[in-house]
């Protein structure tokens, strides 16, 4: 089988601790290809788009149990030296499965391997969003909120981290995380029988993967994470500068601030400001594209961040919620109804 050799020095920071990681063969790379491609007739531009990225120098790459790309990614992917790639992948939901059940998870999750290319295990794998398997994350959002209440959820997370961390000791995964977990999920799973603190082997989540972009930056909640050494990955960062942009045109100014910031740090484009504006605050960044030169500019991005959390002088109110730019739609609405069933009163 052909291999495809990197032609460039990839972006890792070995010298970072975590908190459960038993792999020691790799610390998580600071940008990583995101693969929530919802178009199934352009899979032949997605395989494209894994090649040209690992050629650039790539090789972290964000997939899902959900995502319609898995089957094209896995083909991709498969053909790279493992031991040169990080893998994370995420469950549909909390695997609450019984102790008997454990057989069925563990298939469920060995098949998933298999989807993604015959893989023997994910660098990481995380719960993807904080509610039950059923719920669908593709549907209306009212009706996700209905769905997950954080009764369910505390009343699952107990199970269903105990069996996260079995599937770690099983070896199908190297480190175990959560992602759309606010406060409130994760104060409850660090609760749970299977975490304790004390502990080297604390079970603690490796990370949580959220949506921030510049109206969520999410300062206190990422701040809160990682004075717990749980790394924060963002998402969706650059998705809805388009609508951030739309709405300047009607009078909003988020768009102009991030462009004077642009302009005071001398960067090529809005897109590598907020790159490294997440570099600069610790979080690890996923983004995607099919365009080669966009991968090729948000590789730099970070790639000529030298010391990956070099400070980054802003004023702090360019970036926070925008009445004008949700109007638009400019928001993850599922992270919303997530958020906001965190901040529900008991
Ligand atoms: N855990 C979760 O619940 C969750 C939820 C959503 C997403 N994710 C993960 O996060 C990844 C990233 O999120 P996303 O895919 O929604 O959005 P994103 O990466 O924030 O934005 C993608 C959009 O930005 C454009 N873009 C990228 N780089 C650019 C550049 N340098 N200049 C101009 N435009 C640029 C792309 O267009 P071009 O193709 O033209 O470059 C594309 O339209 C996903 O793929 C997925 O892996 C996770």
């Amino acid at each position: 089988m052909k291999r495809n050799r990197p032609n460039k020095k990839r972006i890792t920071q070995n010298n970072m601790s975590s908190n459960n990681d038993n792999n020691n063969r790799m610390a998580m790379p600071r940008i990583g290809f995101g693969t929530f491609f919802s178009d199934e007739n352009n899979m032949k531009k997605i395989k494209n788009a894994i090649d040209e990225s690992f050629e650039i120098g790539y090789n972290a790459y964000d997939c899902a149990e959900m995502y319609q790309s898995t089957k094209a990614v896995g083909e991709r992917i498969g053909t790279k030296p493992r031991e040169l790639l990080w893998i994370t992948s995420k469950l549909i939901g909390i695997p609450n499965d019984t102790d008997d059940n454990y057989t069925i998870l563990k298939k469920r999750v060995e098949d998933h391997l298999e989807q993604l290319g015959g893989l023997k295990y994910v660098d990481l794998l995380l719960i993807h969003f904080p509610g039950e398997k059923k719920i669908d994350l593709g549907g209306a959002p009212e009706k996700v909120k209905e769905d997950a209440t954080f009764q369910w959820f505390d009343e699952n997370i107990d199970q269903g981290w105990k069996n996260m961390v079995r599937l770690r000791k099983d070896g199908l995964c190297r480190n175990i995380g959560i992602s759309n977990f606010y406060q409130k999920h994760l104060d409850r799973l660090l609760k749970c029988p299977s975490v304790d603190i004390t502990k080297e082997e604390n079970n603690m989540p490796f990370a949580n993967e959220i949506y921030v972009d510049p109206t969520h930056p999410e300062f206190n909640f990422v701040e809160y994470m990682q004075s717990l050494k749980i790394k924060v990955i963002a998402y969706r960062s650059l998705a809805f500068l388009p609508v951030i942009q739309m709405a300047s045109q009607m009078g909003d100014v988020t768009y102009s601030k991030l462009d004077a910031l642009k302009e005071e740090e001398g960067h090529k484009s809005i897109h590598e400001t907020i790159i490294k504006w997440l570099i600069s605050r610790d979080i690890y960044v996923l983004v995607k594209s099919t365009s080669k030169d966009h991968l090729s500019a948000n590789y730099s991005a970070v790639a000529d961040t030298d010391d990956a959390t070099k400070a980054m002088n802003y004023d702090k109110q360019i970036f926070g919620p925008s009445e004008m730019v949700l109007m638009c739609g400019g928001t993850d609405e599922y992270a919303d109804v997530f958020k906001s069933i965190s901040l529900e009163k008991e």
